[in-house]
């Protein structure tokens, strides 16, 4: 599908993944309107690209979705709904039988699942009325392979991936012309992995990566390493979990 001319949504689109997308769909041609939680963080952003328009609204809140669908109605509506924003709450700080472990894992997946399945539902009729149109979804290598110091997350990214795949299914058999695209990042170098060491990709790659499979109608878009995963977890399972989780990482699920 064709990027010029679209007006793009991208759900938390101040920082990381996100602002790089925001930057390069307006390089494609593209409108952009960009959510967050922070309102100095889509100042900053507004200020860096002055075309963006920047809608504060919590992905997890479902009024602030709700008027978020009436602000972009308003302003004349999208052909894009990029659920990008996420959260990783990493459960070596919390143990895995407690109180704060449910507590945190019941907001990742507000984030990172249910709260695209509202989004999704809310501006569903919108993109159906467009000539051309799409839903993009975040996923991620952990929704392959899961991480045994990320476990929720993995989970809610897993839960996101297979209502993915479903939806597209669902959206094909009533004959829809609404696309829905997936991405599967590897790690990239953002806030969410700064603590992180190891190997990781920038945003610009990866959202160049992403933009080549819109522009393709690649629906599937598996990026650097979770390809090699993806491919290494059909054929050697163990092998594929031992590369996600080296032994180095166990020292801190021993805490
Ligand atoms: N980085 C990686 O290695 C990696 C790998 C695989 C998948 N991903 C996925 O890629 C997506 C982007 O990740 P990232 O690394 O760019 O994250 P990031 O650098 O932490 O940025 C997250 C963005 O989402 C916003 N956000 C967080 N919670 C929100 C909420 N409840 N409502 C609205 N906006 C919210 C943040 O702004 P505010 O804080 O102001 O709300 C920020 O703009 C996520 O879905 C993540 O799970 C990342």
């Amino acid at each position: 599908m064709q990027l010029k001319g679209k007006t793009i949504l991208i759900t938390g689109g101040t920082a990381g993944i996100g602002l790089e997308a925001a930057k390069q769909f307006l390089d494609h041609g593209a409108k952009v309107i960009i959510t967050g939680r922070d309102q100095s963080k889509l100042e900053q952003a507004k200020k860096t690209y002055p075309a963006l328009t920047a809608i504060k609204s919590d992905i997890a809140d479902e009024a602030d979705s709700i008027s978020l669908f009436n602000q972009v109605k308003e302003l004349g509506g999208i052909d894009i709904l990029y659920n990008n924003a996420g959260v990783m709450i990493a459960s070596t700080n919390m143990g895995l039988a407690n109180d704060r472990h449910l507590t945190e894992a019941l907001y990742e997946m507000n984030v990172n699942y249910t709260g695209v399945i509202r989004l999704n539902n809310l501006f569903m009729e919108m993109l159906k009325s467009r000539k051309e149109s799409a839903i993009i979804n975040t996923t991620s290598l952990l929704a392959y392979v899961p991480s045994t110091t990320d476990a929720t997350y993995s989970a809610s990214k897993v839960a996101l991936r297979f209502y993915t795949e479903t939806l597209r299914k669902h959206l094909e058999i009533l004959n829809s012309t609404v696309k829905v695209f997936e991405l599967l990042p590897p790690v990239v170098s953002t806030e969410m992995t700064a603590s992180r060491k190891g190997k990781k990709i920038t945003p610009e790659v990866l959202v160049s990566q992403l933009i080549k499979g819109i522009l393709k109608d690649k629906l599937t878009i598996r990026v650097g390493d979770t390809k090699i995963i993806y491919m290494l977890n059909r054929l050697f399972p163990k092998l594929a979990f031992n590369l996600v989780n080296p032994k180095t990482t166990y020292a801190s699920l021993k805490q």
